[in-house]
């Protein structure tokens, strides 16, 4: 197979095995392993050798559209299944491992595609797939401090899986999502072709932008609008243990207030579970909480605003630092206030292994099912569960449903994401179970019919294509992760998915199903 795909290559670029050899890394070669293991940012996945069905036969390193558009052409002529890797983010692997035992599959690894072109004229990006969140701020951030992008906080997240699924940050109730500011875009389709807007068409143009690209082709570039940020913006956290009297009525505010503030504020809550001395000398476990909070405006608004519809969190000017948007970048991505930006040219962090799951909701949690679920936070044993609670509102109660594939728009007062930790050696099933039970104890608070989810906190838990990929009926998809992702948009993401790849060569365990229409 491997050989097969190499020679069909090599005849895809003219012929020349030596320039295209460079590009196929087999199993055999001593860089295949490294290079592996060089996105992996869920160290859950990282045991590849412990299975060789979970291994990729070989990895296409490509530096053009021309290799992308070569590798999809051949291993489709193989018989070989296609995982495309950006960032390499992805919480349940899916980019870079398969739960498919008996169909091999290669990685289209697409961290040497990575150009980024700021232009300021038109005040638009072209930004490649492989490029980093961090790698596009710091390019939009070398030519203007007044431009920026919507798009999510953690610097290493690849452009290519996050805007394909949405991506939100910390001024996304201000722009919108990363998708929702995308304007163009290139990929390569199940048939090879290489497409731009004008060829896509707008229902598939529609489908990659929220409805997460691995199910429709290789996204190669995005061209993407920038967004106006003040020259100041102002930051601050507030923190709180639940023995301080104001906690549990500060959070219960939160949840009133939090999106229904301007725009211009992002105000997030993190819970996690942190460490007391009691009086008699010993440690106890203590739910901690921050709100932090960027502001895109000086310091003295920020505090007006906040003591007007917030005054229970004390904001004083004193809690407030101001900064350029690129600082405030490099602060929410957890570096410390002066960091240079180059630090988000750096690819490489200490990643570890991890659960997540997601859910939206609609109405304030009363205060005794936020007390139960500080009992289930204080529950996980030794290690960091950590809950991201993201207020909405704002630009995202403006745009409709069904603009993007991604619905979580009106109505939604917040988002949560439930994280848990814990070092890669140790045993995955206890955190695992933990979550699990976290997440049924929430099922009464959150959104329902259906329990709405983040396709980018992906979760597969919620449901898998049987059969390699083809063995799930739309139906099935539907009910189990189809709606939670995506509601009333399913249906027509499994119609563009059959118009484009009614064949379904691009599919994996949570890839849309094609449905045909009936006559
Ligand atoms: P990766 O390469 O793993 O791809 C993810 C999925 O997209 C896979 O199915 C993959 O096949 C597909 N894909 C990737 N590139 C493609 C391409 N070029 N064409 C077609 N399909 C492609 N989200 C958010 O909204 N806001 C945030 O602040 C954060 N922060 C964050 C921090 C950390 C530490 C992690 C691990 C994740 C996040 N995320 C996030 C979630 C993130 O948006 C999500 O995991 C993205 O899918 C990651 O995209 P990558 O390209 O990095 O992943």
């Amino acid at each position: 197979l491997e050989d097969a795909f190499s020679k069909c290559f090599a005849f895809h670029l003219g012929g020349n095995p030596n320039s295209s050899s460079q590009l196929i890394i087999t199993q055999n070669n001593t860089s295949y392993q490294p290079l592996l293991q060089s996105s992996i940012r869920n160290l859950r996945f990282s045991n590849t050798s412990s299975s060789s069905t979970r291994k990729p036969k070989l990895i296409v390193t490509p530096k053009n559209v021309i290799h992308i558009q070569s590798a999809v052409v051949c291993s489709k002529r193989q018989g070989l299944q296609v995982r495309v890797r950006s960032g390499g983010h992805d919480y349940e692997g899916l980019s870079y491992t398969s739960d498919y035992q008996n169909q091999p599959f290669i990685i289209i690894d697409l961290s040497n595609v990575r150009s980024i072109t700021v232009n300021l004229e038109d005040e638009t990006t072209w930004v490649e797939a492989g490029a980093t969140l961090g790698e596009l701020y710091h390019a939009i951030a070398s030519k203007s401090y007044v431009l920026g992008f919507p798009a999510g906080t953690c610097p290493t997240v690849g452009v290519g899986g996050h805007i394909s699924g949405g991506g939100f940050g910390t001024i996304f109730r201000k722009y919108g999502l990363g998708a929702d500011n995308v304007v163009d875009v290139i990929m390569v389709d199940s048939n090879g072709m290489i497409l731009d807007r004008t060829l896509t068409g707008e229902d598939l143009f529609w489908a990659v932008r929220g409805g997460g690209g691995s199910s429709f082709g290789v996204i190669t570039a995005w061209k993407v609008n920038l967004v106006h940020v003040p020259p100041t913006v102002t930051i601050f956290e507030i923190s709180r243990t639940l023995q301080d009297e104001d906690a549990s009525t500060l959070f219960q505010k939160w949840q009133k207030v939090a999106d229904k503030l301007p725009g211009e504020m992002f105000l997030h809550a993190v819970m996690g579970v942190g460490n007391v001395t009691l009086n008699n000398g010993s440690s106890s476990k203590i739910v901690t909480f921050s709100f932090s909070g960027l502001y895109l405006g000086e310091a003295e608004n920020v505090t007006i605003l906040m003591n007007n519809t917030f005054p229970e969190l004390n904001l004083q000017r004193d809690n407030c630092i101001t900064m350029s948007w690129i600082q405030s970048v490099v602060y929410f991505a957890g570096y410390s206030m002066n960091t240079s930006m180059d630090v988000l040219l750096q690819r490489n962090q200490t990643f570890r292994s991890f659960k997540a799951k997601s859910d939206y909701v609609t109405q304030p949690i009363p205060k005794f099912g936020l007390q139960g679920l500080w009992n289930i936070l204080l529950e996980e044993n030794q290690n960091a569960p950590v809950l991201i609670f993201s207020p909405y509102g704002g630009r995202m109660r403006e745009i409709p449903d069904s603009e993007t594939p991604f619905p979580h728009r009106n109505g939604i007062i917040y988002g949560i994401q439930y994280l848990v930790y814990w070092d890669y050696n140790e045993e995955t099933d206890e955190h695992v179970e933990w979550m699990r039970r976290l997440y049924e104890y929430m099922k009464p608070y959150v959104s329902r019919n259906p329990r709405a989810a983040y396709l980018n906190y992906r979760d597969l838990d919620l449901g898998m294509n049987r059969g390699g990929g083809n063995g799930s009926s739309y139906e099935e998809a539907r009910s189990s992760w189809g709606r939670k992702y995506f509601k009333n948009n399913f249906e027509r993401l499994a119609k563009v998915k059959a118009a484009v790849d009614g064949g379904n060569f691009f599919r994996n365990e949570q890839s849309i199903p094609p449905l045909f229409a009936t006559t």
